[in-house]
């Protein structure tokens, strides 16, 4: 959470800042900052609320300077207020400094320093840090962020300025992302590429515990040991339009209707001659047939896509597997041994719990194996093997094409370990493949779809209450349903299986009450028409989602939307793009911040 930017070079900072800052928004939005070099001087403008606040400012009273750094808020320590936004500084207003990430040791460190006399204007814990600059000042800068870093606990990407060395900014991260942006006679930070990609697609990663020191001729990085880090460049190959609404209202939309092309980018490069070449690792033989157990860990969307994947596992590769949210997986007590094999799911690649959940499964001796979006994220760099989704950018908070493509990706996983085990025969293999192959012109047949949609939000949104119904893998995607609807639309939503309705749930079911029920699976159809009846007869209005040859639905629900055949366990990446639309258009009758939904953040870098 928190996206943060710093430009030094010729142009005008703050416009730059800005642009970035805008790139950023996804990381949180309570609130936004920029501490701007001008003359001699630092001068700082930060606000609570939208981006646009500050624009809004920075227009009125503009800041001339070349070298700065930017900041978008979403509040852990502190309520979202103007005092609390980022950039901080010290007293003398010397050192300004952008944080994402939290300082867990930061109360002990704030009391230090208040007993040697500092004052402290917020409740952030990040405000500790310029302090500690300011205390530890050797006079040499590079070196006083090294004594400063040893003093942090907890996770941290900053960007720091100090008016006495007016050419520079300092970079440096632990266990938050930071990357560096190459120009030409300018160089940029930022916690993702697309903030500086109008001006580069040239970039360093920045790797836990390392420095950069930056100017506009130079990139220095080292560690805090001093040791000089030589970094291979990587050559971002998206563009910007990629990460631009290109026409639609909002992200939202345009990454749900992009999902056909980013399905297929993720499967194409794994298909070879009617088989599957996973490419980026070789999973042998021999390994497969030592792992005893299976962890899927993710959090939030990431996590729904994991329960398919332990279904396609389970089925056809024939190892047990657990699937857990990662800020429980920990505290528990997971069996885990070299025979483990943990599978982490995370678009971003950045989720904290997720990341923390990976250390603890190498930590004891588990392979661990990472299905994630963005290339040099934490969580590919950190795990042994890489499945990258190609989904391309993912920018509205609500994740809907990562979704997807995490179900697609952990088929081909689930397949390519069975043929590997010979728990699957190749010709049933090679079938499920080319039904894997159909799903995105199955995905566009839902998007074509979308009047109906349409029509059954304008009825919807008015509800306070919605219940999404499934059995088997109908259930998991229920619950992918519910959350978008929570998360975009505010709406009050529960996900059942179907089966648990009578167990309690059932007495919230009242007249006019919308169900969404999902009824796809074949070998699941009947039973899933008598829970259907059940909460028919007590007045809800049942929307089905069912494949297209069972119309016999229709005399049991309200509205039936269809997708096309597929075999049971890949319905889910067709099934979920209706309740992908229904989220989006409920919200849109709502009036809701659709990209930006509130009290949340994309990328969830604290625990
Ligand atoms: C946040 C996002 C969700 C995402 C979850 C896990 O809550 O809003 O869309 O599913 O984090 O993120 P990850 O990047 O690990 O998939």
């Amino acid at each position: 959470m928190c996206g943060i930017v710093g430009y030094v070079g010729n142009k005008n900072a703050t416009d730059i800042l800005i642009e970035g800052l805008e790139k950023l928004e996804y990381r949180g939005y309570d609130s936004a900052g920029v501490a701007v070099l001008k003359e001699k001087n630092i001068e700082l403008r930060k606000y609570k609320g939208r981006l646009s606040v500050l624009k809004e400012n920075l227009q009125k009273d503009k800041i001339e300077g070349n070298l700065g750094i930017g900041h978008t808020r979403w509040a852990t320590h502190g309520e979202p207020s103007d005092i609390n936004s980022h950039p901080h500084m010290n007293s003398g207003s010397a050192i300004a400094v952008v944080h994402n990430g939290i300082i867990e040791n930061y109360l002990t460190l704030r009391e230090e320093l208040i007993n040697k006399g500092y004052e402290f204007l917020s409740e952030t814990d990040t405000e500790v840090i310029p302090h500690l600059i300011d205390y530890y000042y050797t006079g040499d800068i590079v070196e006083t962020v090294k004594i400063v870093v040893s003093k942090l606990e907890g996770s941290y990407a900053l960007g720091i300025i100090d008016k006495n060395n007016p050419d520079t900014i300092i970079a440096v991260r632990k266990d938050s992302p930071l990357i560096i942006g190459i120009g030409e006679g300018e160089n940029f930070i930022a916690s993702d590429i697309p903030a500086i990609l109008k001006y580069t697609r040239k970039v360093y990663i920045l790797e836990d515990g390392e420095i950069a020191v930056i100017t506009r001729n130079n990139i220095d990085i080292m560690k805090t040991d001093g040791t000089r880090v030589k970094k291979g460049i990587y050559d971002v190959n998206w563009n910007l339009e990629a990460a631009e609404k290109g026409g639609y209202d909002h992200f939202m939309l345009k990454e749900i209707y992009e999902q056909p092309k980013a399905i297929k980018d993720t499967i194409s490069p794994r298909y070879k001659d009617g088989s599957i070449n996973i490419g980026e690792f070789d999973l042998s033989k021999e390994y497969i047939d030592s792992v005893n157990k299976i962890y899927i860990v993710a959090c939030g969307t990431a996590y729904h896509a994991g329960l398919l994947g332990k279904m396609f596992i389970e089925k056809y590769a024939k190892i047990p597997v657990v699937v857990d949210v990662a800020s429980e997986f920990r505290y528990g007590s997971p069996f885990i041994d070299e025979n483990t094999l943990m599978i982490v799911v995370s678009q971003s690649g950045e989720t904290a719990d997720t990341l923390a959940a990976l250390r603890l499964a190498k930590e004891r001796g588990a392979k661990v194996m990472a299905v994630t979006n963005v290339v040099g994220s934490s969580i590919s760099r950190e795990s042994d093997y890489v499945f990258y989704t190609w989904a391309g950018p993912e920018i509205a908070v609500a994740s809907t094409k990562a979704y997807t493509t995490q179900l697609v990706s952990l088929a081909l996983i689930g397949i390519d370990m069975a043929l590997k085990k010979g728990t699957i025969e190749e010709t049933e293999a090679h079938k499920i493949l080319e039904e894997i192959r159909k799903l995105p012109s199955q995905v566009e047949l839902v998007l074509k779809n979308v009047e109906d949609i349409k029509d059954i939000a304008s009825h919807v949104y008015k509800s306070k209450d919605v219940f999404f119904i499934g059995r088997g893998i109908d259930y998991y995607v229920s619950m992918e349903g519910s959350l978008k609807l929570k998360e975009v639309s505010y709406t009050h939503s529960e996900a059942m299986a179907a089966g648990e309705l009578k167990h309690g749930t059932l007495a919230l079911i009242d007249e006019g009450i919308p169900v969404i029920a999902l009824a796809t699976q074949d070998k699941l159809f009947d039973k899933m028409i008598s829970n259907i009846k059940e909460v028919k007869s007590r007045g809800a209005y049942v929307i089905a989602i069912a494949k297209e040859n069972n119309e016999k639905i229709e005399k049991t629900v309200d509205k039936v939307i269809y997708i096309s055949e597929a075999i049971d366990e890949l319905t889910a990446v067709i099934s979920v793009v209706p309740l992908q639309l229904l989220a989006y258009y409920v919200a849109l009758n709502r009036g809701c911040d659709i990209d930006k939904p509130k009290n949340l953040a994309k990328s969830v870098t604290v625990e």
